[in-house]
C-alpha cells in the first residue's frame, strides 16, 4: 500500500474516532426495529436528514475491520471494530451486476474491541455497545455525484455530511467500486472482478487487481 493511501487512511481513523468519542456508549436502538419482511428504501426528513435505517442488523453482513488505520497507532489504548452491512435489495443486485443500484444503503457500525473477558486469552472480540453509525446512501436524483454520507446522531436523526468532508474524497479516490470499499468486502470483490466493474483509480492503485 502506498504512503499516500496510508496517510489518507490515517485521516479516516481520526475522523472515525472523533465520531466514536462523541457517542453515548449505551445507544443500541437496532433491536427495536421493525420487521424486515418489507423492502427497504431510504427516506428523509423535511430538512434533508436521513431517517436512520435502524433495522440494518437484519441486513446483509459485508465485513468487519479492526483498527483499520494502516499507521503506527497513535491511540494505542483504543481498539475498535467496524461492521459493514448492505440492504438486501442492493446486495442481490450487486451479486447480479457487480454494481450498486440506485437507493443502495450501506451502514458502518463501530464497536469497541476487547482482549480480556470471559475465557478469552488472545485476539480481540467485540464488546460494549455501538460507538457510532455512519451511512452511505446512493440516491442519484438527490445527491450530486449520486451518493451522500450521513452520521447517525440519534434514533430519529442522521445528519447529512457536507460534500467537502474527507469522507467523499477518500471514498472517491480509493473505493474499488463506485466510491465504496468493495476491496474489503470478500463476498463482493470476486463479483466486481468478474463483471469488470472495478474503478479506474483502484485498478491503478492495485495493478494486480481484476486480473
Ligand atoms: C482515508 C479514507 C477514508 C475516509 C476519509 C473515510 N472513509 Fe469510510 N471507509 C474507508 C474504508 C477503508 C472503509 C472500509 C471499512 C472496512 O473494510 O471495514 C470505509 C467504509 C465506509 C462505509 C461502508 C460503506 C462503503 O462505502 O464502503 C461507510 C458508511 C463509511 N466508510 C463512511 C464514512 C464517513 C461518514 C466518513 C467521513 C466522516 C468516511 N467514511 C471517511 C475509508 C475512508
Amino acid at each position: 500500500m502506498s504512503r499516500r493511501i496510508l496517510f489518507l487512511c490515517s485521516i479516516f481513523i481520526v475522523v472515525m474516532s472523533a465520531f466514536a468519542l462523541r457517542w453515548p456508549l449505551t445507544v443500541v436502538p437496532v433491536h427495536a426495529a421493525a420487521a424486515n419482511d418489507k423492502s427497504y428504501s431510504p427516506s428523509y426528513t423535511r430538512n434533508g436528514d436521513l431517517v436512520p435505517p435502524l433495522e440494518y442488523r437484519k441486513w446483509i453482513y459485508l465485513t468487519s475491520g479492526l483498527d483499520m488505520s494502516y499507521l503506527p497507532s497513535n491511540t494505542p489504548d483504543m481498539s475498535m471494530f467496524d461492521n459493514v452491512f448492505a440492504n438486501r435489495e442492493a446486495y442481490d443486485s450487486f451479486l447480479a451486476n457487480g454494481k450498486w443500484p440506485d437507493k443502495t444503503v450501506l451502514v458502518l457500525e463501530a464497536r469497541s474491541a476487547s482482549v480480556k473477558g470471559s475465557i478469552n486469552k488472545n485476539g480481540h472480540f467485540q464488546s460494549g455497545g455501538v460507538m457510532g453509525i455512519e451511512v452511505h446512501v446512493k440516491d442519484e436524483k438527490r445527491f450530486p455525484g449520486g451518493w451522500a454520507f450521513f452520521d447517525v446522531a440519534s434514533e430519529t436523526k442522521a445528519t447529512l455530511i457536507p460534500l467537502k468532508a474527507p469522507c467523499y474524497s477518500c471514498h472517491q479516490d480509493h473505493g474499488a467500486v463506485d466510491t465504496t470499499f468493495v476491496q474489503f468486502y470478500p463476498t463482493l470483490l470476486p463479483i466486481a472482478e468478474n463483471k469488470a466493474t472495478l474503478s479506474k483509480s483502484y485498478l491503478k492503485e492495485s495493478p494486480a487487481a481484476g486480473k
